[in-house]
């Protein structure tokens, strides 16, 4: 997973409904995965609008949810109000010392500056605790799927998946493969809330969204179905601190 432009980092609220209706959430394997036996607390860092936080509470955990952009947060917290909201940035943890079994980190990772973030990690954790990273990307096989992907500005070709700013402790990885069907609407939707299609002038969004309808319908035209199946994977790491 490649680095990208921190100035985007904090504007996802601008479309934060939109981001939640359109989105999707992870693969409940992965979120097995990345939570640890016997958790009872954990946190959800980049929250955004919850669509990891769900999943959380939805295992019986306490789930302290921290996110900076109020517009993002107002979304978790009328859909998740079992969560602990806190509006504060990955940098700065609104948590005391040894407090949670887990941090967990969906699709925000790259986005937080990671020296300063990754002493919050070591403070906040619990010992024998994980730092939990997943990323939701595409896994094209069919060449429309790479063509798909490659109007995906944040789409970095075929090139490794791996986590930035972790020391150089071993990573654990695994990837959760799964399917996503959908409409050329709803993927050009779904495309409008990557941050970078977001920032473009309107005639080049216009474009990129327009070309991606175009795959997706050419699809859906052959196969005579109304949706068709855009391969995923979640890729997923655990790093614990020495
Ligand atoms: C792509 S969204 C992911 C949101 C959510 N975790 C999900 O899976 O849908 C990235 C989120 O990271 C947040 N973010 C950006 N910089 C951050 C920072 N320094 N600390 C914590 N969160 C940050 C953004 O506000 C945004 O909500």
């Amino acid at each position: 997973m490649t680095a990208v432009d921190p100035r985007r980092a904090l504007s996802f609220g601008a479309f934060a409904e939109e981001y939640q209706r359109w989105r999707p959430g992870y693969p409940p394997d992965a979120v097995d995965w990345l939570v640890p036996p016997g958790a009872t607390r954990v946190a959800d860092v980049g929250a955004g609008t919850g669509k990891l936080t769900g999943s959380l509470l939805q295992r019986g955990l306490v789930v302290d949810a921290v996110e900076p952009d109020p517009a993002m947060l107002a979304v978790l917290r009328r859909g998740h109000p079992d969560a602990v909201p806190h509006q504060a940035s990955a940098d700065a943890l609104p948590l005391s010392e040894h407090s949670v079994d887990a941090i967990l980190v969906a699709d925000a990772w790259h986005w937080f500056p990671h020296a300063a973030a990754m002493d919050e990690v070591c403070r906040v954790l619990r010992p024998g605790g994980w730092l939990g990273l997943v990323w939701n990307t595409p896994a094209p096989v069919e060449p429309w799927e790479f063509e798909l992907v490659g109007i995906d500005p944040d789409h970095h070709g075929g090139s490794e998946l791996s986590a930035p700013g972790l020391p150089s402790a071993p990573e654990e990885t695994a990837y959760f493969p799964w399917t996503w069907e959908v409409t050329p609407d709803q993927w050009c939707a779904y495309l409008a809330t990557n941050s970078a299609v977001a920032a473009m002038e309107p005639a080049e969004r216009k474009q990129h969204l327009d070309r991606a309808h175009a795959v997706v319908a050419r699809v859906c035209e052959t196969t005579k179905r109304p949706t068709a199946p855009v391969r995923h994977q979640a890729f997923c790491v655990r790093w614990r601190p020495s």
